[in-house]
């Protein structure tokens, strides 16, 4: 997206050790005079890390001593949301910084309406109407029919949004335990969204049964399909090589059958090649 409209993006790194999160001193060693925009999704996907209001009034302090920045931020899991306090926002731990921001949220997360292909923005009036000038040329807009549906979403009743996070978060902590019950891998606990991201570091330069080595995470995924007809997401499309992500958005069922059948696959790796390796 970013080169698609003449920008050059600059990926931070957010490694494991620091919550997958982007910390203050990452954030300022990255911005240059050139820098434009900064994206800051969180709760995050694959990650489901999400920033405490002390670490965005952390971030928030840097983005200060830049005026030149704007800020992107894509909240589209806060209501898929495990902690008591509302998923804190940028804008409003740090009101000085809202007319350099830009907050974006959709309805295909809350309201389980992928398909409906609605998604909003909130930001300073110079740049929505840019945006709507843009916008009218290229599409249009979206469907009068996906708008009246989103809009019933948004102002129906909200009760069955916490009766859901609360299914969620239910399958969420006995898919942490399954996963991290399977030697070779690990996760951590995620805040917010429906994904855990998964480390596979140990597997990597294994083989399996059929003699092929283990290369990196694609190929784990490629084995898990292979194998088990397991499903996932190889990290490296995430930029986080080492990695798979899971989603447990689908029953229970489902999820213990596929950890189960996950566990049996890096069960089946072994640190020698055990046949001549298959072409
Ligand atoms: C972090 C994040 N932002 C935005 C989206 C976009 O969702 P949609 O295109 O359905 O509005 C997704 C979808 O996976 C997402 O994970």
């Amino acid at each position: 997206m970013v080169r698609a409209n003449d920008g050059t993006p600059v990926v931070v790194d957010c490694p494991e050790a620091d919550g997958f999160k982007l910390t203050p001193e990452r954030l300022a060693a990255a911005i240059t005079a050139r820098t434009r925009w900064v994206v800051l999704n969180t709760p995050g996907n694959p990650t489901g890390s999400a920033y405490t209001p002390a670490e965005l009034h952390a971030l928030a302090r840097v983005l200060l001593e830049h005026p030149q920045v704007r800020v992107l931020t894509d909240e589209i899991y806060d209501e898929i949301w495990y902690r008591d306090e509302d998923a804190p926002s940028l804008a409003a731990v740090e009101p000085r910084l809202s007319e350099r921001v830009f907050l974006t949220n959709g309805v295909s997360k809350t309201y389980a309406m992928t398909g409906w292909r609605i998604g909003y923005g909130v930001g300073p009036a110079d740049l929505v109407t840019a945006i709507n000038t843009l916008q009218s040329q290229t599409s249009s807009c979206p469907s009068s029919v996906s708008q009246a549906a989103a809009a019933a979403a948004l102002t129906g009743p909200q009760d069955f949004v916490r009766e859901t996070v609360r299914v969620y978060r239910a399958r969420r902590d006995a898919t942490v335990k399954l996963v991290n019950d399977i030697p070779g891998l690990s996760c951590t606990v995620p805040d917010g969204g429906f994904y855990l991201l998964v480390n596979c570091q140990e597997t990597i330069g294994q083989f399996t049964p059929s003699g092929n080595r283990i290369q990196n995470d694609e190929d784990f995924a490629r084995h898990l399909l292979d194998s088990r007809q397991v499903a996932v997401i190889h990290g490296a499309a995430y930029g986080a090589p080492g990695y798979f992500r899971i989603s447990f958005a689908t029953s229970t069922d489902v999820l213990t059958e596929a950890c189960a059948r996950i566990a049996t696959a890096c069960a089946d790796l072994s640190s020698a090649p055990s046949t001549v390796p298959s072409v």
